[in-house]
């Protein structure tokens, strides 16, 4: 079994992949694909972390997801004493109901759920990207966002290292990551700078998804590559957005609070020039639990 290994900022992760790898053909993907950060300052680097809203937008928000997780703990049939507290989220739930709660949220939330107008989310990362860009995309499947809960110390909870794009369905856009709650350096996203200019050829991965301690995981995991594999955490501020490509490199958020969960909003957007759709219908065969929304890595 392949041990992998990688860098965090200054923490060495590892995990022992069930399963064989492979390199893919010697081709960057981006030299044929949409690349929306071209021409950015940032596109070297594959992400940046911008200002995202206005206060009330952002409070609209916070307050909308709030009640749309609570609507999933209590229809678990848990009862909450006093006032919902997103970071304690893990105090509520057994191993048990996270996952019936994450078998339902998995495939994303719906438009109308939304809690402020998506048009204004559209508008600011067309704004940091230089671009007009949408959620409807030649590849939207009908739910434009996702509500990722990655509790303390539950690896499970979060995906090995990937690229969305391995998946056809995810290529040619730009994803966002907003901290919603118990966001921080312990526990918000980790890239890869520079990997999404990275030849398949120089990325060693997982073969059909990962097998990683006994859990499947449906995209397949970076087991190695030319480049070392240091990542690192931008960890955008409560009131910042994180933009980046999905070609970049980036996942094995384990969460290393003690006692607080952390939210994140995450949504994919795709340039607005590009022919619109029908959406297609929502993928309803995944994998089973752990399962990430969207990206199903
Ligand atoms: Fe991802």
């Amino acid at each position: 079994m392949p041990l992998v290994e990688y860098w965090i900022d200054e923490q060495r992760v590892s995990f022992q992949l069930d399963g064989q790898t492979e390199k893919g053909p010697g081709a960057v993907l981006l030299e044929t694909d949409d690349n929306i950060l071209s021409g950015t300052p940032w596109d070297a680097q594959g992400y940046c972390v911008k200002p995202f809203l206005s206060e009330p937008q952002l409070a609209a928000l916070r307050r909308g997801f709030a009640q749309l997780i609570r609507a999933e703990v209590e229809a678990q049939g848990i009862r909450i004493p006093g006032e919902f507290c997103l970071e304690k989220y893990h105090r509520l739930v057994t191993d048990e109901q996270h996952a019936a709660i994450i078998k339902r949220t998995r495939i994303g939330f719906e438009r109308q759920q939304f809690p402020i107008r998506l048009a204004e989310v559209e508008q600011r990362v067309s704004q940091i990207c230089g671009t007009a860009l949408t959620v409807d995309g030649a590849n939207y499947r009908g739910r434009p966002f996702f509500l990722r809960i990655v509790r303390p110390h539950k690896p499970q909870d979060n995906n090995p290292p990937h690229r969305d794009v391995w998946l056809d369905h995810l290529r040619d856009g730009v994803n966002i990551y907003f901290p919603v709650a118990g966001s921080n350096r312990l526990s918000s996203l980790p890239v890869l700078p520079g990997s999404h200019k990275w030849s398949e050829a120089e990325i060693e991965r997982s073969v059909n998804g990962a097998k990683i301690e006994g859990l499947n995981y449906t995209v397949p995991t970076v087991t190695n590559a030319r480049m070392p594999l240091r990542m690192t955490r931008p960890d955008p501020a409560a009131g910042e957005v994180l933009v980046f490509s999905p070609y970049l490199i980036h996942g094995g958020a384990a969460n290393l609070n003690d006692d607080l969960t952390r939210v994140s909003l995450e949504m994919r957007l795709w340039r607005r020039s590009a022919a619109p759709c029908q959406p297609l219908p929502v993928q309803v065969q995944l994998p089973s639990f752990p399962l990430v929304p969207g990206d199903a890595a």
